[in-house]
This record gives C-alpha cells, structure tokens and sequence, in this order.
C-alpha cells in the first residue's frame, strides 16, 4: 500500500505557499530560454517530494504550542526549496539522471541545448538553478510573517543547518577518494549530509519559531537524529535495493558512484577475501551492468550487511520513540511525529 507522507491536508497547503512564492519571481527579463530554465526549476520544485522536511518544521511548531496558521506553512515551505536547490545540486555531484521519476535538472538543461557542450551546459545551469532555490528558501523564510525576534532565532538554526548539510556533503564526497571508511566514518556522513537537515533542523526551526524553550528544542534534537539517521539508512537499502518505480531513483547510482554507505562499510568488514576483492573490483565502476550489480547486492546481503543495517534502523526508530515519549510535547504534534517516524524509517520511496 502506497504510505501517504503528508497529513491534515498539510502536503497541499506547502504546495500553495511554494507555487505562490514561485510566482512572485519570474524571471527578470523576457528571454524565452532564461524563462524555460525557470520553468524547469518550478517544475522540479512542484512536480514531486515527499515534503518531510516542511511537515518536520510545522509539527515542531505545534509541539511547541503554536497555533495552525499560514505564516508556519509559509516558513516550512522554505525549506522544500533549500533542498530542491541541494536536491540539484547533489545530483550533479553523484551523477544522477533521474529524481522524482524524471530526468534531474541539470540532464534537462542539458536537453534543451543539443550539441557539443550540452553537458557542460547542463551541470553550469544546475549550479545556477540550485544556489537560486537555495537563495529563494532564504528569502522566503525572511518573508513568513512570523515576529522578528523568532524568526531571528530560527534564522540561526537554519544557518547552522545549512552549514551543517554543506559539510556533511563535502565529507560524503571525500569518502569516495578516502577509501575504506569505517561504519563509524559512514555515519558521521550521513549524520551530517541528511539526519540534521531532514529531521532535526527542521523541527527546531518550527520550534524557535514559536519561541520554544532550550529544553523542547533538544528533546527535538534527541529525537530527530536518530530518526534522520535511519532515515539515510533506509535511503541507502532503498538506493540499492529499492524500485525505480516507487523511489524515482536508479537503484545503480550508489554502486556506480562507489558511495561509501553504512551498508558497504559493514559488507567490507565482514566480506570473504574473495568477496572482498569483487566489492574492491566493481564498487564504484561507473559502467556497472544490471548484471554485475546483482553480484554485488548478492555481497550486501551474504556479508549480513543489510540485516545489519536494519538492525540499526529499528535501533534509531527506538531511540527517537524513547526521546519523544519523555518530550514536553504537545499531544497532537506528539502523535504525528510518532506516525511520520514510522514512515521515514519504513517507506518504500
Ligand atoms: C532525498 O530526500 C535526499 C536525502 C536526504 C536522502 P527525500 O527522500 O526527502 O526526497 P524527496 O523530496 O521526497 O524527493
Ligand atoms: C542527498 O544524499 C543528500 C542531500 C541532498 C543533502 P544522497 O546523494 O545520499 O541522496 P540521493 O540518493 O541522491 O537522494
Ligand atoms: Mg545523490
Ligand atoms: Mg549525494
């Protein structure tokens, strides 16, 4: 069954605020291809997601007593545009072609201009097309309504957070030169490249903003890392192991870019010399068939990697199920957060 990640007709209303927002800027002169690259970034921005990080923010708002309003909408919506703009580039940097079912924003630019320099084209315009949307979330957060002395407390939450992303992106891009990262390496990558920026972050952006106390904002940290971390765990089975179908992602990507996952770094521990020469061998072959990357999910999941991994999901769903019992939460916000977790750490796209 297909999970619905948006409740309270939540998911909707970001999409009114985002293609609101969008509106306000259109692109600043009347060139025809200047207006198709921005019709490509609105398309991205509103042709799919599943929203979890503006869901995060208006739960952690009324966790901390704010009321349903418009201006909390408005500011959760920021944050589906910084990452669509990390979301673009991201796939520039990993070479994807496909994200949300369709081909990623730089393959599309690509697109529009045939021949020779295309590609370069394509990935130069990603780059200009995310750091928009990256500068967009901000203006669009600096513009949600809400008192200023909040905001500015959340403002300072988002800076770290995106500070934080960068840095995890970075880190994640050096694990494919520093071969053989341990386990313990792997999670500090995608504690910083995803669990901040997809759940913790999020909920203390929507916390500060309604002037929650220090005490609810790390009890949203002791929950929302954990939970972000499986939430990366689960993306890293499902980047290998999941349906193009459901996640609009290529099941190779992680392979051929030779990722250094949670999920390798145990297979290396515990691989067979044999096995270990053949992860060593077409990990990370930016060619790799349908055929050999068969071979290589075989390795993932006789090294015991894959259980391995989703022992540790159900360790962090625990975790983040104990730090949300013992928050000072609001009731309602307390029961969506406990629905969403369960989504993020079991979804299937
Ligand atoms: C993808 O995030 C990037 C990761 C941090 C794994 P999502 O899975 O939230 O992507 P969309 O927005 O639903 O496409
Ligand atoms: C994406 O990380 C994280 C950010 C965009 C910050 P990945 O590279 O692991 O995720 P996917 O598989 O491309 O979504
Ligand atoms: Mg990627
Ligand atoms: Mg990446």
């Amino acid at each position: 069954m297909p999970v619905s990640f948006t409740q309270h007709s939540l998911g909707s209303r970001i999409d009114q605020h985002l293609s609101g927002f969008l509106e306000t800027w259109r692109a600043p002169l009347s060139d025809p291809d200047v207006e198709a690259a921005y019709r490509v970034l609105n398309d991205f921005v509103l042709g799919g997601g599943k929203r979890i990080r503006p869901q995060l923010c208006y739960w952690g708002w009324r966790g901390a007593g704010g009321d349903d309003c418009e201006e909390i909408i408005k500011a959760a919506a920021a944050l589906e545009l910084c990452h669509a703009g990390l979301l673009i580039h991201d796939d520039i940097m990993d070479g994807s072609e496909l994200r949300r079912g369709r081909a990623t924003v730089h393959k599309n630019l690509a697109g529009l201009h045939d021949g020779p320099g295309a590609e370069a084209f394509g990935q130069a315009g990603g780059i200009l097309l995310g750091t928009l949307s990256l500068a967009w979330s901000d203006a669009m957060l600096s513009s949600c309504g809400v008192d200023p002395p909040r905001l500015r407390a959340a403002h300072h939450v988002f800076d770290a957070m995106r500070t934080e992303v960068i840095s995890g992106q970075y880190l994640d891009m050096l694990g494919q030169l520093r071969s053989g990262a341990s386990v313990d390496e792997a999670l500090t990558v995608i504690r910083f490249k995803t669990a901040k920026y997809t759940v913790e972050r999020p909920l203390q952006i929507g916390g500060a903003l309604a002037g929650a106390s220090p005490e609810l904002l790390d009890s949203y940290s002791r929950f929302g890392v954990p939970l972000g971390e499986a939430f990366q765990l689960r993306d890293d089975v499902l980047g290998t192991f999941g349906s193009v179908a459901e996640t609009g992602k290529s099941a190779l990507d992680d392979l051929r870019e030779g990722k250094h996952t949670v999920l390798i770094a145990h297979a290396v521990r515990h691989a067979s010399p044999a096995q270990r020469e053949h992860l060593r061998r077409w990990h990370g072959d930016p060619e790799l068939t349908e055929e050999r990357a068969a071979g290589l999910r075989r390795i993932l999941l006789d090294t015991g990697a894959v259980a391995k991994v989703e022992e540790m999901i159900e360790q962090r769903v625990r975790e983040a199920a104990t730090a949300l019992a013992k928050a000072q939460i609001k009731p309602e916000a307390a029961s969506a957060l406990a629905v969403l977790a369960d989504q993020l750490a079991h979804r299937t796209r």
